[in-house]
């Protein structure tokens, strides 16, 4: 029987973080086994904020070499850029014609950033879902595994694919589910842990990165926010903050957030930050030399994405043909 298959990517905006590490990359490694893997760097997606050219490229390479070096086997699963399978865009533009105006306003991530940037926004930043909602439907994926912000755009991912199948009473695309992993969901900014954390954030004080130095893991945990307490009592009364810290620490320790409750029962909350930054730097230093260790490697990652692209392709190719065909694109 054929494998089923999974398909995830991050965008190669700034640098990755714990959260894309904890929440998306580790949750795949253990499906690398079981699954037909296709895991990318959204670098289109990427566009939908102004991107520094040189920043950029450096993101893609830092970006693949994390999933090397957090031990994605290139062997067993497909890693490539978006741009390099032209079929993301051209799946995208259909979709775009496929979707409407009034369910694509309703995304919580739209709403969010428009209302930060008002008639300014990009209109990218409005049609991001469809090229999102192209990315998965081009592999026929049983799972997608996201963060639970996403879970809205796999919902319209899923609306689109019936919409489209229906309309034309052909089983083109299948009905992708997501996966939201245990960890995967939350991992809370620092400093402000009442949001996820994110590569963007105005503060960067919030957020881990895989590329930190090992003061800077220590010194971001040292400052992240708790409350006015002083001792840990139970994760139920816990605030956000403190709340993050004991997930983190269950996550990096891979035990359960009870477990991490009971032993630091009674201790204050500076006895769990030393002890977290020190789990935290003994996880994250050896992913951060190896990725940047492997980034170096241009000639090795290129060849990585050139042949991920081209099993990718071929994929996406067929998928595409489909579509243009059941719609009346000649071939
Ligand atoms: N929108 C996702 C995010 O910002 C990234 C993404 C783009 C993605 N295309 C995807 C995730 C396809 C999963 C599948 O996190």
């Amino acid at each position: 029987m054929a494998k089923k298959s999974v398909l995830s990517g991050i965008q190669p905006t700034n640098q990755l973080h714990i959260g894309n590490y904890l929440g998306a990359i580790r949750n795949w490694l253990t499906m690398q086994d079981e699954y037909a893997c296709y895991f990318m760097m959204v670098d289109l997606h990427a566009l939908t904020l102004q991107q520094d050219p040189k920043a950029l490229a450096a993101s893609c390479y830092f970006g693949i070499a994390s999933y090397l070096a957090a031990g994605l086997d290139a062997k067993k699963v497909t890693l490539f850029l978006q741009s390099h399978v032209p079929a993301h865009a051209e799946l995208g533009w259909v979709l775009t014609c496929f979707s409407y105006m009034g369910e694509l306003k309703r995304m919580t991530q739209f709403k969010d950033k428009s209302a930060k940037q008002g008639e300014n926004i990009g209109v990218g930043l409005y049609t991001y879902p469809c090229l999102m909602a192209a990315d998965i439907l081009l592999y026929r994926p049983h799972y997608v595994p996201v963060g639970d912000d996403q879970k809205q755009h796999i919902e319209l991912t899923r609306n689109l694919a019936e919409r489209f199948n229906n309309r034309y009473a052909k089983n083109i695309f299948s009905v992708p589910h997501p996966f939201v992993g245990k960890v995967g969901a939350r991992v809370m900014d620092l400093q402000n842990p009442g949001a996820k954390m994110s590569k963007s954030a105005l503060n960067s004080k919030g957020t881990l990165f895989l590329s930190d130095s090992d003061k800077q893991i220590t010194q971001k945990i040292k400052s992240a926010v708790t409350d006015s307490g002083r001792e840990i009592t139970s994760y139920g009364e816990a605030s956000q903050g403190l709340m993050n810290l004991l997930d983190l620490y269950a996550a990096f320790a891979e035990v359960e957030t009870a477990e991490v409750c009971a032993e630091f029962s009674g201790k204050t909350y500076g006895v769990l930050k030393v002890a977290l930054a020190e789990l935290a730097v003994a996880k994250i230093a050896p992913l951060r030399e190896e990725t940047l260790r492997l980034s170096a490697e241009r000639g090795y990652l290129r060849g990585i994405l050139q042949e991920g692209a081209e099993r990718a392709a071929g994929v996406a190719r067929r998928t595409l043909a489909e579509v243009y065909e059941t719609i009346g694109l000649l071939s």
